[in-house]
């Protein structure tokens, strides 16, 4: 239901608010209340990257706001944050069907790699054969906004049961970071690092 809510918002403000609008609308709906107080508007800036920047994808940004709003404890937001973002990285996606219409042919389906939209998007059309902006990406963004949606509120319905474990970043990252983390400190961040830092210096250390 999250996921046809979502799915059915996208054209209303893009993928955040999409996302964001349809968990917040099932959410009223299942409370009883007719209209949402949330000004839900906001998240529009969330499409394309941020403002069509290409930098965080919005899906993860809806889904990691939605997250931040019914959990507050840092560790297990954290923790949600991480096995979503993690999940993207490494999924094929998207699998969402919608129901009969003229849109519902089959999509072609692809790993991201990186939680950025310019990656994620990107890589999609290039492997897919589609231009960046084509009917075609949009509405592979817009399954993807409704897989998101239901996949944040799995894990925010697991989370109530019991508290969100993550079993830890892939063997690349942990290796990367078991030097650049704590030792080095010479580099912020999870995202997976050889979506970007394919090719090391000749001089890097082995390992
Ligand atoms: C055994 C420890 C170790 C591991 C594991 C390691 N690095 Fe490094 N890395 C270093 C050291 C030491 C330097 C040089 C640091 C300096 O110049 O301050 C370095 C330098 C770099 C640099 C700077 C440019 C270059 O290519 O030398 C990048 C980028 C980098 N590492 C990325 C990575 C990535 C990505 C991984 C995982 C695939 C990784 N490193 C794994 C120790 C490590
Ligand atoms: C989205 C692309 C991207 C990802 C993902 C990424 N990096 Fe980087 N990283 C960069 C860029 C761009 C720079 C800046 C390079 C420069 O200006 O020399 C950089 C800089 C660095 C540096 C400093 C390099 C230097 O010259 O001293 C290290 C070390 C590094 N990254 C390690 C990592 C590690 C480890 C990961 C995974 C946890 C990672 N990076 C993920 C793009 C990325």
């Amino acid at each position: 239901m999250v996921a046809a809510e979502a799915y059915r918002q996208v054209p209303d403000g893009g993928c955040m608010y999409g996302l964001f609008a349809g968990i917040m609308t099932v959410m009223a709906t299942e409370q009883g209340e007719s209209q949402l107080s949330f000004p839900i508007h906001m998240m529009k800036y969330g499409e394309g990257g941020v403002g069509l920047w290409g930098s965080l994808c919005g899906t993860l940004n809806g889904g990691a706001a939605v997250i931040g709003l019914f959990e507050q404890d840092k560790q297990r937001r954290e923790n949600l944050i991480a096995k979503l973002f993690s999940w993207y990285e490494t999924t094929e996606l998207p699998t969402y069907q919608p129901k009969a219409t003229k849109d519902s042919e089959a999509i072609p389906k692809n790993i991201a790699g990186s939680v950025l939209c310019h990656v994620s998007a990107s890589k999609w059309c290039s492997e897919s054969g589609n231009e960046v902006g084509s009917p075609e990406m949009k509405e592979r963004c817009r399954r993807l906004t409704a897989e998101v949606a239901a996949k944040t509120v799995e894990l925010l319905n697991a989370n109530l049961r019991e508290p969100c474990k993550f079993a830890g970043l892939s063997p690349e990252v942990k290796s990367c970071l078991s030097c650049h983390g704590k030792e080095l400190q010479d580099s912020m961040g999870k995202m997976r690092c050889n979506s970007c830092h394919r090719q090391l210096s000749k001089k890097h250390p082995q390992f």
